[in-house]
C-alpha cells in the first residue's frame, strides 16, 4: 500500500473517532445541564405526546422557521432535504447490502448535488444581502457553507466530469468501515471530497452543525407546559 493510503487511513479514523467523541461528548452535556425553569415557547403543548408531535414538526418541517421567515425556510429545507437524499445515495459506499428501496431511488437521476448546491450558495448569499442576517452572522456561518459547497463542487465535479474509479472508493470504505483497510483511489477531486469530509467531521461537534442532536435537548421546545398542573421540581432542588 502506497504512503497516501497510509497517511488518508489513519486520517480517517482520526476524524470518525473525533466526530463520534465529539457528538456524544457534547449530547453527554445537554443530557446533564440542569434545566432548573420552565420555559417552553408557548403556544406549547400540555402533554408528553404534545412534545413529540411538536419536535416531528420541528424537526420534520422546520415549523418555527416557516413562520418567522418563508425563503429561508425554503432554502432551509430544500438544503436538509437534498442533503438527506445525497446522503441515503452514499449509503452504497458503507454497506454491502443496500436495502432495495435505497438502491431504487439511486437508479433515478435527480440532479441532487446540484440541487444540494444551489440551495448552499442561496443561503450563502442571503446570509451576506439581507441586512439583518449579515448583521447577526459570524465568521463561521460562512466558513460551513463554503466548506459544505466545496464538497458539493468535489463531488459534482466526481460524478459528473472526472470520473472516479468507482468499485475502488467502494472497497477503500468498506476496507475502513471493516478495519481492513484497502489503497485510496488516487485521483486529485476524489481524495478533496475526501478530505474535505474528512473535515466537516472533526468539525462537527464543535460547531453549530451539533444542532442537528442539540435541538432535542432545546428546553423551549422539549418541555411540556404543566407549571401550574404538576410541581415542577429540579433532582438537586429535591434532594435538598
Ligand atoms: C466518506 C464519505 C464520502 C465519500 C467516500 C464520498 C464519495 C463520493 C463519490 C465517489 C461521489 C461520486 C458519486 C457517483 O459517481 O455516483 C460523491 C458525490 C457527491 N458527494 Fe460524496 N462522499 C462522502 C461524503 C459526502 C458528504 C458528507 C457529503 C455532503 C455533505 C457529500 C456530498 C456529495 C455530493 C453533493 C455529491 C454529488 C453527487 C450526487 O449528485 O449524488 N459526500 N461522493
Amino acid at each position: 500500500m502506497n504512503a497516501l493510503s497510509v497517511i488518508f487511513i489513519a486520517f480517517a479514523y482520526i476524524a470518525f473517532s473525533v466526530f463520534i467523541f465529539g457528538v456524544l461528548a457534547k449530547i453527554w452535556k445537554y443530557a446533564t445541564t440542569p434545566a432548573p425553569l420552565k420555559i417552553p415557547l408557548t403556544p406549547a403543548p400540555t402533554t408528553a405526546s404534545g412534545v413529540v408531535y411538536r419536535m416531528l414538526q420541528e424537526v420534520g418541517l422546520f415549523k418555527s422557521l416557516f413562520y418567522s421567515n418563508k425563503i429561508i425556510w425554503l432554502g432551509g429545507y430544500l438544503m436538509h432535504l437534498a442533503l438527506a437524499v445525497v446522503l441515503i445515495k452514499h449509503f452504497r459506499f458503507f454497506f454491502n447490502a443496500v436495502p432495495a428501496a435505497i438502491t431504487y431511488i439511486t437508479t433515478f437521476e435527480l440532479y441532487i448535488g446540484f440541487i444540494f448546491l444551489a440551495a448552499l450558495l442561496f443561503l450563502f448569499f442571503m446570509r451576506l444581502i439581507v441586512d439583518r442576517t449579515f448583521f447577526v452572522s459570524i465568521m463561521s456561518d460562512f466558513l460551513i457553507l463554503a466548506l459544505l459547497i466545496a464538497i458539493a463542487i468535489t463531488g459534482i465535479i466526481t460524478k459528473y466530469y472526472v470520473r472516479t474509479d468507482i468499485i475502488g472508493v467502494k472497497s477503500f470504505i468498506m476496507g475502513l468501515v471493516n478495519f481492513r483497510p484497502e489503497a485510496m483511489p488516487g485521483d486529485a477531486v476524489f481524495i478533496t471530497h475526501f478530505t474535505l469530509v474528512m473535515l466537516l467531521l472533526i468539525y462537527f461537534p464543535f460547531s453549530k452543525l451539533i444542532h442537528a442532536g442539540g435541538i432535542f435537548f432545546s428546553p423551549t421546545r422539549n418541555q411540556i407546559d404543566n407549571p401550574r398542573e404538576v410541581r415542577h421540581e429540579t433532582a438537586w432542588a429535591a434532594k435538598g
